[in-house]
């Protein structure tokens, strides 16, 4: 029996691994390098030797019985997620997980027009890095399905915490898109993202899908502004769309083109999971407390 594994063991994964090792469950976590096997262990999480892009070293996982946990990103370029593709190929019809949650992100929406979107809106991703993770979901879920393995995906838009600001693009004087042309954008607190892992794992509904957001979106610029406060930088200068167009990287830009306000009622009535740090206010005090 191993209780838990976490494939992407970074930092949501060691948060979550700290949640579980304080129930008393045992922890292991995949890791591809001496740097991560080294962190594992200092965490008390059993590191398992293993590289999603090297599907040979994923044949001794540790998965019968397990709660698998899946945190791991596609790789950076191409429309599909090979990395899920080689996990669930790695898993024996014999050594079941008793359970998957996918972090998968809101991306999958495509741009909704600043409308407010539940998990019943059908993905319609416009760029590769969100049909990658609509890939990353199909392919769970049919492995699921077919295997009869319990999976809930939580869609996660910007993670932010302590050690997670924007400061380097903020020390930069890098612009922001001016207040009215700015996008809505949708955060959770990195501490909101570990416990709903674990709410999901332990109430999850078989296959469903959850917005996992502090239900409080505000514009991208109001986000870079109230962290420039936060930090105490000089909030950054503000520009015109077309002058974005110019002037910003082309990942940025995709960014900017898609706006949605994530409806989390799900999150909270199914998961049973009240964000600490429902709002902006709240969770950046968390950060200038941790400084
Ligand atoms: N940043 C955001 O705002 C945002 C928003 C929505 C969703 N997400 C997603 O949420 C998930 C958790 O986020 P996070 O902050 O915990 O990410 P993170 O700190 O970057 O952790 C990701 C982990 O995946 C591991 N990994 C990557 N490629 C791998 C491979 N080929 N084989 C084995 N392990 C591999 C990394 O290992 P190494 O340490 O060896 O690199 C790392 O430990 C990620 O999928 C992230 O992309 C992020």
């Amino acid at each position: 029996m191993n209780p838990v594994l976490i494939i992407g063991c970074g930092d949501i994964g060691r948060r979550v691994a700290a949640l579980e090792r304080a129930q008393g469950v045992s922890v292991s976590g995949l890791a591809r390098s001496r740097q991560a096997v080294q962190r594992l262990k200092t965490l008390g999480v059993r590191p398992i030797d293993g590289d999603l892009d090297r599907a040979d070293s994923l044949r001794e996982l540790p998965v019968g019985g397990a709660l698998v946990y899946y945190f791991a990103p596609p790789p950076p370029t191409g429309q599909t997620d090979p990395r899920m593709a080689a996990f669930v190929a790695a898993l024996g019809a014999a050594d079941l997980p008793r359970r998957v949650v996918l972090i998968s992100t809101t991306g999958v929406y495509g741009d909704c027009q600043g409308a407010w979107v539940t998990e019943d809106r059908p993905p319609h991703p416009q760029s590769d890095r969100a049909r990658r993770r609509l890939s990353g979901e199909n392919i769970l879920r049919r492995w699921g399905d077919s295997h009869e393995v319990p999976v809930v995906i939580l869609r996660v838009p910007g993670i932010y915490g302590p050690g997670r600001l924007p400061e380097q693009r903020l020390r930069e004087g890098q612009p922001v898109l001016r207040e009215q042309d700015a996008p809505y954008s949708n955060r959770i607190h990195a501490d909101d993202l570990a416990r709903a892992c674990v709410a999901a794992a332990r109430r999850g509904r078989p296959g469903a899908v959850y917005n996992v957001s502090d239900g409080h979106p505000t514009t991208m610029t109001d986000y870079f502004h109230r962290v420039a406060d936060c930090l105490g930088l000089p909030r950054p200068p503000e520009i015109t769309l077309a002058q974005a167009r110019e002037r910003l990287s082309a990942g940025m830009l995709s960014y900017l083109a898609e706006s949605r306000r994530l409806d989390n009622h799900k999150m909270r009535e199914e998961l049973g999971l009240e964000p600490l740090y429902p709002d902006l206010a709240s969770g950046l005090a968390s950060c200038q407390q941790a400084q």
